[in-house]
């Protein structure tokens, strides 16, 4: 098989995986791998506004329970449940930019950098990044380019996975933070992911022929 036609074996091998074996466990060398992509994955200027919560703690699990429809499946038997968290008010001068900018990139901060005023004319004018809704859902986004990293690696891995959003958005994000798992002043929940072993098999793809989602425009 060639790499093309390997790559497509993999896309056709993730699928959002509704029933997990409970018993059994995705080992570590394979689960440092899934998030060491995740720690990979690109980010809008770098900044990587994530946080990935590995919940293994039942009490948590079952709080959430009832609020999180989408991940009952997960929550019942994947080996590996985790909670994404998207960065709340990324803007130039936040304590984000700045540690990042400093402690990662190797850059020394500024507020008064041309950077900063590119990143702000950026986010204030071509982005309309200018509400608190608005600047959790840019960072959000990209939290989920994190989480279809961890699952394409995970098919490679032969392994399986659910992505999720099935669940109340306010309820589940206040029961954790209650629970101390972050700073509700800092972090939202932007989604979850289940990773184990499937326990039905895997259902075939149903999508949009080629030419419905594609157009070369010359
Ligand atoms: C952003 C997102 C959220 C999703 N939320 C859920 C969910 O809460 N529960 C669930 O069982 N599946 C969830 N899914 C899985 C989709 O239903 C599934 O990916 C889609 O039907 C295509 O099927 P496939 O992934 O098996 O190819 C979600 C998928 C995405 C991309």
């Amino acid at each position: 098989m060639d790499k093309n036609e390997e790559i497509i074996k993999t896309a056709h091998r993730r699928y959002a995986t509704k029933k997990f074996n409970p018993n059994k466990k995705i080992s570590d060398k394979d689960w440092n791998t899934i998030m060491e992509v995740a720690r990979l994955s690109p980010s809008s200027f770098g900044f990587s506004p994530w946080k990935f919560l590995l919940i293994e703690n039942d009490d948590i699990k079952k709080a959430i329970y009832n609020d999180a429809w989408g991940a009952q499946n997960s929550l019942d038997g994947a080996s590996h449940f985790v909670v994404v968290l998207a960065r709340k008010n990324v803007t130039a001068t936040s304590e984000q930019v700045q540690h990042i900018t400093e402690a990662v990139q190797d850059h020394t901060f500024s507020p008064d950098s041309a950077f900063t005023k590119k990143f702000t004319d950026f986010q204030e004018n071509d982005f309309d990044l200018n509400s608190e809704r608005t600047l959790f859902d840019w960072a959000s986004k990209q939290t989920y380019i994190a989480v279809a990293n961890m699952m394409t690696a995970a098919a490679e891995l032969d392994l399986d996975s659910c992505p999720i959003e099935g669940f109340n958005r306010k309820k589940v994000n206040d029961t954790l933070a209650s629970k101390g798992l972050f700073d509700p002043e800092k972090w939202e929940v932007s989604l979850m992911a289940g990773f184990g072993y499937r326990d039905q098999d895997i259902t075939p793809k149903k999508r949009q022929p080629m030419e419905e989602i594609y157009k070369v425009v010359k």
